[in-house]
C-alpha cells in the first residue's frame, strides 16, 4: 500500500540517495519510538470533557459577538488559529507522505496514528467552542473553508532530514501554544481540554526530537543545513489563514506565543541545548557556514523578542519600531498595530 509517496525516492540524484541511506538507517529507530509512544498514550475521549449542558440551538438569526463569552481577545485569537491549523490536517499528513512516505513498515505506521491522534484535537476544540459560544462559528466555517480550501502546505516537504527538524520544532512550537491558550482561559473545561491537546502534542514532540537526534548522529552536516534551512524558513502552524497577522499581533500581546517565547521554549531548548549544535564537530565547510548563520539567526530572533516584550511591558517607548512579533507576522503589521 502507499500514498503518494516521498519526493525525494523518485528523484535519482545524489541527494535523493542520501535521503534513501537516512531513512533506511533510521527506520529501526521509528519503530522503536513508535513503540514507546504507544507504551505512553492514553486513550481519551473528547465527548467526555465538552460541556454539553451549556449548549443550545443557534437561531438562524442568531449573530455572534463577544458579549458571548469572557473569554479575552488574545486567546480568542490563539483558540481560532490553533483550531484552523489542526483543521489543515489533510495537507499536514499529505506532506509526511511526501517526506517520510506513508507505508506499510514503521514510518507509515507512525504517519497514520499521528494523524488519527492530530484529527482529535480539532473535533475537541471545535465542540468545546461551539457549545460555550466562544468563536463565532460562521467566521469559523467560513474561515475554516478558505484555510483547507486553500490548500497551505508547510515547507519541509521533500526531505527526511528538512522534515524531522521541521516537525520537531512544529510539535513543539503547537504544544507551548495549546498550552498558554489553556493557562489564558478560566472556564476548567476549555483549560482541560486545552492541556489535554498540548499534552498530546508533546508526546509527538518527543517522538520527532528523539528522531531527529538520531539523525545528528548519523549524518550531523546535512541535519545542521537542514536545522538552517527549517529554521530560517518556519512558518507558525497557522501561516495563511485569514487574518492571521492581526491574530498573531493578538496572540503576542496577551503573552500566548511571540518571537520570545519561540527561542526560549521552542529553539534554545531544542536546538542548542538538546541538540547541541554548537559543539558538533567534524562538520564540512558548508555546513560549518550553516552553522554560523543559524546561530546568528536565533540571536535575531531573540533579540526581536526582546524588544516586543519591552514595547509590551511599556518599557519601551511606543514609538519604537515592534518588528515582528511572531515567526511569520511582518513587522509593519506589528508596528501599525502598536500605534
Ligand atoms: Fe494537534
Ligand atoms: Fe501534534
Amino acid at each position: 500500500m502507499g500514498y503518494g509517496g516521498t519526493y525525494w525516492s523518485r528523484r535519482p540524484d545524489a541527494e535523493a540517495t542520501a535521503q534513501a541511506a537516512l531513512y533506511r538507517q533510521l527506520t529501526p529507530v521509528v519503530e522503536r519510538l513508535l513503540e514507546r509512544h504507544l507504551s505512553l498514550t492514553k486513550e481519551w475521549f473528547p465527548h467526555r470533557m465538552v460541556p454539553w449542558s451549556q449548549g443550545r440551538d443557534f437561531e438562524l438569526d442568531w449573530q455572534w459577538t463577544n458579549a458571548e463569552t469572557e473569554v479575552t481577545k488574545g486567546a480568542r485569537s490563539a483558540l481560532f488559529v490553533n483550531l484552523l491549523t489542526e483543521d489543515n490536517l489533510p495537507y499536514y499528513t499529505l506532506a509526511l507522505d511526501h517526506s517520510f512516505g506513508v507505508d506499510n513498515g514503521p514510518w507509515g505506521e507512525w504517519g497514520r496514528r499521528w494523524t488519527s491522534e492530530e484529527a482529535r484535537h480539532s473535533v475537541a476544540i471545535r465542540d468545546w467552542a461551539t457549545v460555550t459560544r466562544t468563536l463565532d462559528p460562521v467566521a469559523l466555517e467560513r474561515a475554516r473553508m478558505a484555510q483547507v480550501g486553500r490548500g497551505w502546505f508547510p515547507g519541509f516537504a521533500g526531505g527526511v532530514a528538512d522534515g524531522l527538524v521541521y516537525v520537531t520544532l512544529q510539535e513543539l512550537a503547537t504544544r507551548v501554544a495549546h498550552r498558554n491558550t489553556g493557562q489564558a482561559i478560566e472556564d476548567p473545561s476549555g483549560r482541560a481540554i486545552l492541556t489535554q491537546v498540548a499534552a498530546d502534542e508533546n508526546l509527538h514532540f518527543l517522538f520527532y526530537r528523539d528522531l531527529a537526534t538520531e539523525a545528528f548522529a548519523l549524518d550531523p552536516s546535512g541535519m545542521v543545513e537542514a536545522a538552517e534551512r527549517m529554521v530560517r524558513s518556519f512558518e507558525m502552524p497557522g501561516t495563511g489563514i485569514p487574518g492571521f497577522t492581526q491574530h498573531a499581533y493578538s496572540i503576542a500581546l496577551a503573552g500566548i506565543f511571540d518571537l520570545g517565547i519561540y527561542h526560549d521554549s521552542v529553539l534554545a531548548p531544542v536546538v542548542t541545548r538538546h541538540w547541541k549544535i554548537e559543539a558538533l564537530e567534524g562538520l564540512t565547510p558548508a555546513a560549518d557556514s550553516a552553522r554560523e548563520a543559524l546561530v546568528t539567526h536565533m540571536g535575531t530572533i531573540r533579540d526581536a523578542g526582546a524588544r516586543f516584550a519591552e514595547l509590551r511591558a511599556g518599557t519601551r517607548p511606543a514609538t519604537a519600531r515592534a518588528g515582528p512579533v511572531s515567526p511569520t507576522a511582518p513587522a509593519a503589521a506589528a508596528a501599525a498595530a502598536l500605534q
